[in-house]
């Protein structure tokens, strides 16, 4: 009897152990182990520091904090670093006066943690540098965070060369960093030119045609990137901007039919011989795991909705952005004021 409930713990301590051991699958799927990491459909979450309900603001893309995005299935997350608020780098909407997504380290702490806390996990960050910080000050969030120790550096930038998830996972090197401009592998090796590995379609796309023809990079690289959100073009004093199409959303973010995520995916495989390996999406939770859906069915896998995926955020619904410290929230009229600024500014 005693000797019974002194051995329970160590019991449970032992299933625990037997099934962390036994946990094999790599993102998710038995089937993505022996898959090189090059030859894997991405879900991306475009423009993931910049949180808010669809329905409230122009300035946000996302509706759930990075941890959430990551734990629907997010496996690329993307954002814009900016150098125009104090002496830290932060994650602004084009900039920092119009949408302030918060620091650059409390994001990177977020992912860094999520990532400890899922051991079996790959995912890719891919950052836009419009300022031209140079990139050992880049760097010195990652090494903070210890992103920059998790990061795998290539060898080189065939696309044949990239390891299988599953090396990435037993060797650590779970977190791949990409830039689009100002990249200098001389001076950080972690931090990957983009445009040496991976080519993009057009962004900002008004209509849901999806050409997916190469609008920046090389189409020469083996990988490539399709961003399939869907924007409108707004008008204020006689300049143009973009924000999110919300209302096509459900056709948009959906897995198949015309203008879809699937529907998109297929277009870009007829063209170029092989899907995208990363998509980008606004509001990756908005059609309830159908992004993901679309992923699984290009990477031929059954996909199988977890359950926990967020349901899209009421308007009236408190913020809660993965670095609330830092966020200056700003609503739909705060963001105007903001661009007005701007274009004094820039006027
Ligand atoms: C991965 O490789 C398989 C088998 O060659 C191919 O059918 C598929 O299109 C590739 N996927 C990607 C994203 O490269
Ligand atoms: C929406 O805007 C209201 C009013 O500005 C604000 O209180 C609320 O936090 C915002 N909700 C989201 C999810 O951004
Ligand atoms: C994985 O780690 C082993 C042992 O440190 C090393 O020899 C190998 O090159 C690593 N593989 C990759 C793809 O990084
Ligand atoms: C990259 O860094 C190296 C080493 O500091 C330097 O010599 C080189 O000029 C840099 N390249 C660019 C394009 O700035
Ligand atoms: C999302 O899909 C899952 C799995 O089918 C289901 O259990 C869940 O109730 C759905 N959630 C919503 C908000 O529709
Ligand atoms: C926002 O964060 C606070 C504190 O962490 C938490 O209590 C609250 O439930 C969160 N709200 C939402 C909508 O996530």
């Amino acid at each position: 009897m005693y000797l019974s409930i002194s051995l329970l713990p160590i019991l449970l301590l032992l299933v625990n152990t037997v099934a962390a051991a036994t946990e094999t699958t790599c993102n998710g799927y038995d089937e993505l182990c022996n898959r090189r990491y090059s030859n894997i459909t991405y879900v991306g979450a475009h423009d993931s520091p910049f949180i808010g309900s669809a329905r409230n603001s122009s300035m946000t893309n996302q509706d759930w904090a990075v941890a959430e995005q990551l734990d629907h299935g997010a496996r690329m997350l993307q954002g814009q670093i900016h150098a125009q608020t104090d002496s830290s780098l932060h994650l602004c909407h084009t900039n920092c006066f119009l949408h302030d997504g918060g620091a650059l380290l409390a994001y990177l702490d977020s992912v860094k943690r999520w990532l400890d806390e899922h051991p079996r996990q790959v995912v890719t960050l891919l950052f836009t540098n419009s300022d031209g910080v140079d990139v050992e000050r880049v760097a010195e969030p990652f090494r903070q965070s210890g992103l920059l120790d998790m990061a795998y550096v290539p060898s080189d930038s065939n696309r044949n060369s990239w390891p299988t998830l599953s090396t990435l996972i037993e060797n650590n090197t779970r977190v791949v960093i990409f830039m689009d401009y100002h990249a200098n592998t001389s001076k950080v090796p972690a931090i990957l030119d983009e445009f040496d590995y991976i080519w993009e379609d057009a962004f900002n796309a008004v209509d849901a045609s999806w050409p997916c023809q190469v609008d920046r990079g090389d189409g020469e690289k083996g990988m490539y990137l399709h961003n399939h959100y869907l924007d409108k073009q707004k008008s204020l004093l006689g300049t143009q901007y973009f924000t999110p199409d919300i209302d096509q959303l459900p056709t948009t973010n959906a897995a198949t039919g015309e203008g879809s995520l699937g529907d998109g995916i297929q277009g870009c495989t007829a063209k170029h011989g092989h899907p995208p390996t990363f998509v980008l999406v606004d509001y990756e939770s908005h059609g309830n795991g159908s992004v993901y859906h679309a992923a699984a069915v290009a990477n031929g896998l059954n996909y199988h909705n977890p359950g926990t995926i967020h349901p899209p955020k009421a308007a009236n619904e408190e913020t809660n952005s993965s670095s609330s410290t830092s966020t200056i929230s700003i609503s739909t009229a705060g963001s105007l004021i903001g661009l007005l600024v701007v274009l004094i500014i820039t006027i």
